[in-house]
């Protein structure tokens, strides 16, 4: 048996994922700083950074895990703008 783990990156430049989002926000983090302080999302680019406080409480994203097909438009819109920031 074989089991796949999907990784859905929040922030590619600093490769930090959905997950790592979530437990920061478990911990306690309730504002974009916070995530900037404690995992350096948004702290190059800056394109992930309305993706990220989507997990913030208040986010469409919070309490809830993310489904892959819930979470493909806004992965297309990252690379985008990351794309367009290179
Ligand atoms: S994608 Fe997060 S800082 Fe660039």
């Amino acid at each position: 048996m074989h089991m796949i783990i999907i990784l859905m990156y929040i922030c590619i430049c600093n490769a930090i994922t959905e997950r790592q989002v979530q437990a920061a926000v478990a911990e306690g983090a309730s504002s974009l700083a916070d995530l900037q302080a404690q995992l350096g999302v948004a702290t190059c680019c800056g394109c992930c950074a309305d993706t990220a406080t989507e997990y913030l409480p208040g986010g469409r994203y919070v309490d809830q895990a993310t489904t892959v097909q819930a979470a493909i438009p806004d992965f297309h819109r990252l690379v985008e703008k990351v794309a367009l920031c290179a």
